[in-house]
């Protein structure tokens, strides 16, 4: 049961799967022990997650654990149709995903997921999770848990569950040192440059590129980019709205990084592409297009599609087209061109450009989700309603699993290292 775009794409898909298989050794032994203990057997799990081939390695994964798996994007542009293809054509896993949704489209695929009545819930961005406190009530009963894969669906949750409207536990799994050290700082680094470099074809060294948040995403596009050649400036601001330390110190790190560090007002004027990755919203907004200098690039990495204001760069423009996939161009009035990326959305995930972090960042992040759902599975219903830190014992293993993956081996302390440790974390 399901619903993608073009089943035919399925020879297609299991390529890409395949590749992805074989590049994700860590998901690969936890499948290992998954098939002999079948920890999720009878368990209905539904998941909303950027639908591409890593993914479909840790669905294989649910469902190689015993789970009935139903999943949906949580992005209109983000699913792989190739692959959507090839995990329905193998009839596993019920899948309700295409790319170039429409909003309708979207959460009726979201409805679909929910409507297999999941006990378990993966979400990234929060939007099912949400749905199932407003329109889809009557579910909650049944479930067990959720698990949330990204820093704007842990802001979201913290909110619903400060009102304490929060009903089943949510590991937050993007809060898991194996997760956010890494994916958001390697795995959107490079696959934001990627999706940038491959839908503009264009040269980065040399050029001036203004990154919005000096976050775990931010820093690390600001760094690879600086990499390629770039003049790298850093916006931040003067306020704390994330989950870490104020605006105020990350500009600060971002200035002993070596970076200009300026507000938006003075970068615009400087800017030859911008990446805004902040998780607040508009970033870039009417008073800053017209400052830009013609061509600039604008594109963004944060979770939602509202960090550029495209309705007031429209409203801006004489006139807008696509000029080629994922690449709009927008005449202002005064005949300057400024360029948009993936209508605003993630970058580094919409298809055809964005590809995705690199397998070896998923193989991590995805591990930590199929433990934890395992870990909610494991304790039932006996954790309370609210967002849950990842067992560090379980986040440690992981980042075992990835070195050990990768040929090194740390040594752990000596037992009078551990004391000498303990002694003195009790003296302070
Ligand atoms: P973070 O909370 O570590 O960093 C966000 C930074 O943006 C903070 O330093 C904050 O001070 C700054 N900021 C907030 N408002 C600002 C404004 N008006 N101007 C300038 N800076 C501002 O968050 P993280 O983990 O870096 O995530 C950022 C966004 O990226 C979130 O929406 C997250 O969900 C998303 N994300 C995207 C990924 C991708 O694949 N593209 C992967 C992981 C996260």
């Amino acid at each position: 049961m399901g619903k993608v775009k073009d089943i035919s794409l399925a020879a297609e898909g299991q390529k890409e799967l395949e590749w992805a298989r074989l590049n994700m050794p860590v998901l690969a032994k936890i499948r290992k022990d998954f098939e002999k203990s079948r920890p999720l057997s009878g368990l209905r799990i539904g998941v909303a997650l950027h639908l591409e081939k890593k993914t479909g390695i840790l669905l294989e994964t649910l469902a190689a654990a015993g789970a009935k798996v139903s999943a949906a994007s949580c992005n209109p542009l983000t699913t792989d149709d190739r692959v959507a293809a090839v995990l329905a054509k193998n009839g596993i896993i019920d899948v309700f995903a295409w790319a170039g949704q429409t909003n309708e489209e979207y959460y009726w695929c979201l409805n679909s997921v929910l409507d297999s009545k999941p006990q378990i819930v993966i979400d990234d961005g929060c939007d099912l999770i949400n749905l199932l406190h407003t329109k889809r009530k009557d579910l909650l009963p049944s479930i067990i848990g959720g698990c949330e894969e990204t820093t704007t669906g842990i802001v979201r949750l913290w909110a619903m569950h400060r009102e304490g409207a929060l009903k089943f536990p949510v590991f937050a799994v993007n809060n898991a040192h194996s997760k956010f050290l890494l994916d958001n700082q390697f795995g959107t680094a490079q696959s934001t440059v990627d999706a940038i470099a491959r839908c503009t074809n264009k040269l980065i060294a040399g050029k001036t590129a203004v990154i919005a948040g000096y976050g775990w995403c931010g820093r690390g596009i600001a760094s690879r980019l600086k990499g390629l050649g770039a003049n790298v400036i850093v916006v931040e601001i003067d306020g704390t709205l994330g989950p870490h330390e104020s605006g105020l110190q990350r500009g600060l790190q971002a200035l002993y990084d070596g970076f200009r560090v300026m507000d938006m007002e003075h970068a615009v004027k400087e800017g030859d592409i911008f990446i805004t990755a902040t998780g607040n919203k508009d970033i870039l907004v009417q008073s800053h297009f017209s400052k830009m200098k013609d061509g600039a690039i604008l594109c963004n990495a944060g979770h939602f599609n509202n960090e550029i204001n495209e309705l007031q760069l429209r409203s801006a423009s004489k006139s807008v087209r696509e000029l080629k996939d994922n690449l709009m161009q927008y005449e202002l009035k005064d005949g300057k061109k400024l360029y948009l990326l993936s209508e605003g959305r993630l970058v580094n995930l919409s298809r055809p450009s964005g590809q995705g972090h690199p397998i070896e960042i998923m193989d991590g992040s995805f591990a930590v989700q199929a433990l934890c759902v395992c870990e909610l599975a494991k304790q039932k219903k006996k954790l309370p309603a609210g967002v849950h830190n990842v067992p560090k014992e379980l986040d440690d293993s992981v980042a075992r699993m990835l070195l050990n993956s990768q040929g090194v081996y740390l040594q752990p302390p000596t037992p009078e290292q551990v004391k000498y440790a303990e002694e003195w974390k009790e003296g302070t």
